[in-house]
């Protein structure tokens, strides 16, 4: 039985949605590999409803300390929920932000002086076997993500995350990078400012050497 949880990290505008839904359908689909796609936040109905709390763009007074800990309520219940069960039955696990984002926007981008990885020992916590860090240079990534706002595919009512500074995309992306220097044998980095095709196949060539 083949036991694989992958996972997609990067700032914002990086297609990882996009990547998430090509590894699949257009890898593990025609393998005939069961597999299934999820996100944080929101995997689960509960999670939905903790999403909702998170991404308002209403909710500017949220203390980050409590978005901390809503980010850790909505992982909880999907480890528990979806992620451990799926990995039980064998299924190819991959999800779109999971603890790395954690470390990267509350640890990094938001500067909270907590034991983050201490946190995360509360609950049993899958590590992923692959992290794939879609990389780019903030301002293409924040175009590309408020392009998407003014098209009408991504709700502004939703764009709490989005709205922040300049400097705090920067923060994030110099975070992400350092974990993945950090943890070099789990994370992939993807130049992800090519075209989608292209950053498709550098994916299909590190999943290529599991399968
Ligand atoms: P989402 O729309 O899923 O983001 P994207 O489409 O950019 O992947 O919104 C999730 C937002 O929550 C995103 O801006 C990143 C943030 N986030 C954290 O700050 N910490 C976390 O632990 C997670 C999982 C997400």
């Amino acid at each position: 039985m083949i036991m694989l949880f992958i996972t997609l990290e990067g700032g914002e505008g990086a297609g990882k949605t996009t990547q998430m839904m090509n590894m699949a359908e257009m890898f593990f689909e025609p393998k005939k590999l069961p597999w299934v796609i999820t996100r944080e936040p929101g995997g689960t109905e509960i999670g939905k409803q903790i999403r909702q709390i998170l991404k308002s763009t209403n909710n500017t007074v949220l203390a980050p300390e409590a978005e901390l800990f809503l980010f850790l309520a909505d992982r909880t219940q999907h480890i528990k929920q979806i992620i451990t069960p799926a990995l039980n039955r064998g299924d190819i696990v991959i999800c779109d932000r999971y603890l790395d984002s954690t470390f990267a926007y509350q640890g990094v981008a938001r500067n909270l002086k907590v034991d983050l990885a201490g946190l995360h020992q509360l609950f049993d916590v899958p590590i992923p076997d692959i992290t794939f860090l879609l990389d780019l240079p903030i301002g293409l990534g924040l175009s590309r993500a408020w392009h998407q706002i003014i098209n009408g595919k991504r709700d502004y009512t939703q764009a709490r995350f989005e709205n922040e500074k300049f400097s705090f995309h920067e923060n994030l992306r110099r975070g992400y990078l350092r974990l993945a220097k950090q943890e070099p044998h789990r994370f992939c980095v993807i130049d992800a400012k090519q075209s989608e095709e292209k950053v498709w196949r550098d994916i299909q060539k590190i999943l290529n050497t599991f399968f």
